[in-house]
């Protein structure tokens, strides 16, 4: 009979959806996403593959050295990478570990690359922070620390490089305090340094594990000495022995114990100490990762949190390349989910467009290849293919009209006006410069008065990408050449009067259109700046913004 052939398949999805739920879940609690920041050269590159080794994502080392050397064919991925040896690209790298699905999304570290790091770093749950020991805390890290900071992302720290001369612990840990503003649980504790460096002392599981040099690969097991007392290690290094002992108490007396709480709430950074390139340490990174980092956790929309164990898939775009392997000449939106859970051939909601959009060809990023994804879950990075109408920042769903908050665009500090020496080109030129825009590499502003472009850049390497790739993937031969102009501002007014006054003064001519549609003011000099600031009070200047 009707009634209870409807009551019966109500029955049935109410259980399937409750199956469908706890698979997500299950799912959304084995994951972890995170991103390593780092001064360049602290070690992040090798620190990357012995984290892909310990999990077997990966057999041998060398694979992602190459790729950032440019040695290796499939690593080309831009031809300025393989001229300058740096990491121009950001990619993500999916691995399985101890029953749990790790997305490592690498941040490119060189300073002209912050802004798309920046925007990486609003994808991930937690960061691995990696220092030279030697160096201490460096310029990039207090940026790329500050970063985190908005989100209040929990930090785990690695001290690197201990296998040489470094500085004092208690020193750096010091200096991590003042100059980061982060608390610091030391967790392994280091013997000895440079040719003297012996080891660590786990401080919470009282043991040590003995240091071997050169560990090229992953099962290079450590020998363990249970408890910081054990004659055997007097025995071993008399001296250094007596060092750690004394450094110990210091350490128990003068730092903060390890707390979970206050490392969740990005207050507090367990420390690490070890050595990337032998291999030393990295296995205690992974298990604080995987034991202590959160899993994704709620997201911030414009009308409410987004859950990531709700059943609708959710997600943004925080990322947007082209070309990453020659061999597929397209371009690609990275997108972070946030909800429920993606299958292949599914249609997705574009918000931005207000579209629904059949997506095929969804690739997830393993350590060595792409591949098609089959499903996808909240902190899982997927690939969309993007044929021009994905943005950075850009939301989708399966239909509710929820757009992600909190990717941000910097101001850009650096400025040229792009010519080109063939004019018949100019479409050529304003379809790439339009690409590139949307893709972040470069900050693209139309002046309300004059026909050129102006470009904008946090770095002045951007504009050597950017040149290389007008040429290279849109046949445009250009000139960048310098501009008068040297801070630019979004502005906004609530007073839509105040504003048109604004737009028909003198400043006027000062005002641009960016490539997503927003009204900016391009200034020639700080002074400038401040005076209109205090000309118009009425007006906001910012020095982000956020996706439109
Ligand atoms: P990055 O990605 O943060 O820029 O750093 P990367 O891993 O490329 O490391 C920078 C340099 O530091 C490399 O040396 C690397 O071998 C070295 N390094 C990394 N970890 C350790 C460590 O634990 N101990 C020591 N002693 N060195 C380490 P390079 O000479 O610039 O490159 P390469 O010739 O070794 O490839």
């Amino acid at each position: 009979d009707l009634a209870s052939a409807t009551a019966d398949e109500a029955t049935e999805a109410g259980a399937s959806r409750k199956v469908s739920t706890d698979l997500i879940a299950r799912e959304v609690k084995r994951r972890r996403t995170f991103g390593i920041i780092s001064h360049p050269d602290a070690g992040k590159t090798t620190l990357t593959e012995k984290l892909l080794l310990f999990s077997g994502a990966i057999q041998l080392a060398g694979t992602v050295k190459a790729r950032k050397s440019g040695r290796h064919a499939t690593s080309d991925w831009m031809e300025i990478e393989k001229q300058r040896g740096i990491s121009v690209a950001s990619s993500v790298m999916q691995f399985e570990y101890r029953d749990h699905v790790v997305n490592l999304l690498d941040t490119p570290g060189h300073q002209d690359f912050s802004e798309d790091t920046y925007r990486v770093l609003t994808a991930v749950d937690s960061a691995l922070m990696v220092i030279d020991a030697a160096k201490g805390v460096e310029e990039q890290t207090i940026k790329l620390l500050n970063v985190c900071r908005m989100r209040n992302t929990p930090i785990i720290t690695f001290m690197n490089k201990l296998d040489r001369e470094t500085r004092d612990s208690l020193e750096l840990l010091d200096e991590l305090e003042s100059v980061l503003k982060i608390q610091c649980a030391p967790v392994t504790w280091p013997i000895g340094m440079g040719k003297n460096f012996r080891g660590v002392y786990h401080l919470l599981r009282d043991e040590i594990m003995l240091f071997k040099a050169g560990e090229e690969r992953a099962n290079g097991s450590v020998e363990i000495i249970k408890g910081i007392d054990n004659p055997k290690l007097a025995e071993m290094f008399p001296l250094e022995i007596e060092q750690l002992k004394m450094e110990v108490e210091l350490v128990h007396g003068a730092s903060h114990p390890f707390n979970l709480d206050d490392f969740l709430a990005g207050i507090q950074t367990p420390v690490f100490f070890g050595s990337a390139i032998n291999n030393f340490g990295v296995r205690e990174i992974l298990d604080a990762l995987l034991d202590w980092a959160p899993g994704p956790g709620g997201r911030d929309a414009t009308v409410r949190e987004v859950k990531p164990t709700e059943e609708p898939f959710s997600g943004f775009v925080f990322k947007i390349q082209a070309n990453m392997d020659p061999a597929h000449r397209d371009r690609i939106a990275f997108l972070r989910v946030c909800s429920g859970r993606f299958e292949r051939g599914m249609k997705l909601k574009h918000l931005r467009l207000n579209r629904e959009i059949k997506v095929s060809s969804v690739v997830t990023f393993m350590a060595s290849s792409r591949e098609q994804v089959e499903e996808a879950y909240a902190g899982d990075i997927i690939g969309l293919p993007n044929h021009g109408n994905m943005q950075i920042g850009d939301s989708f769903s399966e239909g509710e009209m929820l757009q992600f908050t909190g990717i941000p665009y910097f101001a850009p500090d650096f400025f040229r006006v792009a010519r080109i020496r063939n004019p018949l080109k100019i479409k050529q030129l304003h379809k790439g410069l339009q690409q590139l825009g949307e893709e972040g590499a470069v900050q693209v502003f139309k002046p309300v008065t004059g026909s050129d472009l102006i470009l904008g850049a946090v770095g002045v390497l951007q504009f050597e990408v950017v040149a290389s790739r007008l040429l290279n993937e849109y046949g445009v031969d250009a000139v960048f050449e310098g501009t008068s102009i040297s801070s630019a501002r979004w502005i906004s007014c609530d007073d839509k009067k105040k504003l048109a006054d604004f737009e028909k003064s003198s400043a006027g001519a000062n005002l641009a259109i960016d490539a997503a549609g927003n009204l900016a003011y391009l200034a020639s000099s700080g002074v400038n700046l401040r005076l209109t600031q205090e000309r118009w009070p009425e007006i906001t200047f910012h020095a982000t913004r956020e996706h439109a």
